[in-house]
């Protein structure tokens, strides 16, 4: 005998749809790595015409029967077009913009990468949901350092000396003259090499815990033709050396900081009595059910997978 049970199958449906929505969404963060490594998004941006899956493939040095199954789960998702018709591919104006141009403040490839280098943590994560300890920055796969400047950069290009600064008192004018500035949890230093090339009068050190982010930092001071006023040093938040700074910046990384509060203290010792502390973070409620959203899952979910295991992280504070 079938029992009756409570469940309301229209919202069972409604559920399972989500699920596979989902399902999909997670399957296609890897598809978005694969066509931003190998320049997919880009050669069909450049082609100007809709492509069939070979000639996409011969463009970009890749397999086409590989590239028929990438694109077809590209059309599906809405991250490419299909003309039925004539059985080609193309990017739309907008899918271009977010998906092909590195330099555009809407590029989205970099938010796969994070996803799919986080990921990468989940075995080592799940250990440290029953043992509560931290799981540094530095433990994660290497495609998340990269991928956070990716994600990152394009909202700095964007913003950093055309808004940020200038919304600051005063902070424009020093940089302009020639100020003396460090830039805290720089990670690959893409924050820095931007302020850099914008002020050519300022010197800047860029500090990060992370040696082998410190080491890449370098090599982007190098290609930025900034590494004359550049530095980057390893150095914790709570003791980077250095006194009498105009400027200090922390990019989305307080969070990630052990203690801030001991962070926020050792800023206050480092910077001149007029100096200036700018902090950059992502914005969520205090209350979890206006958090409650499809920003804040993935805010969350970014949270958990990454930051509340770095902040617990005693040796990196
Ligand atoms: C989300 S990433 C942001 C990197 C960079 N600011 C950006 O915007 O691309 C956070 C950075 O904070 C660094 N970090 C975390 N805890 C730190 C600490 N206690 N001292 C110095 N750096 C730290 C990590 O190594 C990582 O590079």
């Amino acid at each position: 005998m079938i029992e009756a049970t409570a469940i309301n199958e229209e919202k069972l449906n409604q559920f399972l749809g989500s699920g596979v929505n989902d399902f999909g969404a997670t399957m296609h963060a890897g598809l978005v790595v694969i066509g931003e490594t190998l320049g997919l998004y880009k050669a069909m941006s450049a082609a100007g015409k809709p492509l069939a899956p070979a000639e996409l493939a011969e463009k970009t040095g890749t397999n086409a029967r590989y590239v028929r199954e990438w694109l077809n789960a590209q059309a599906a998702g809405g991250y490419v077009s299909y003309d039925a018709d004539n059985q080609r591919y193309f990017l739309s104006e907008e899918q271009a913009f977010a998906m092909a141009d590195e330099n555009s403040p809407a590029y989205l490839p970099g938010a796969f990468l994070v996803a799919v280098s986080a990921l990468r943590a989940v075995p080592k994560l799940i250990e440290r949901f029953q043992s509560g300890e931290g799981l540094g920055w530095h433990e994660h796969d290497s495609g998340l350092f990269r991928g956070t400047e990716m994600f990152f950069r394009p909202g700095y290009a964007a913003n950093l000396i055309n808004s940020w600064i200038p919304a600051l008192h005063g902070v424009e004018e020093k940089l302009k003259a020639g100020a003396k500035v460090a830039d805290i949890g720089c990670g690959l230093g893409a924050s820095t090499v931007l302020m850099a090339q914008a002020y050519p009068k300022s010197t800047f050190v860029g500090f990060d815990y992370h040696d082998k982010s410190i080491e890449i930092a370098r090599q982007r001071a190098e290609e930025g033709k900034v590494a004359d006023r550049v530095k980057f040093e390893v150095a914790k938040a709570k003791d980077f050396p250095g006194k009498d700074y105009d400027f200090v910046t922390y990019f989305d990384c307080l969070h990630d900081m052990g203690d801030p509060v001991g962070a926020a203290a050792h800023v206050r010792q480092t910077l001149k009595p007029d100096g200036a502390w700018m902090i950059v973070e992502p914005f969520a409620h205090d209350d979890t059910k206006e958090n409650l959203n499809p920003v804040g899952r993935a805010f969350y979910s970014a949270s958990t997978l990454l930051c509340t295991g770095c902040s617990g992280r005693t040796t990196a504070r």
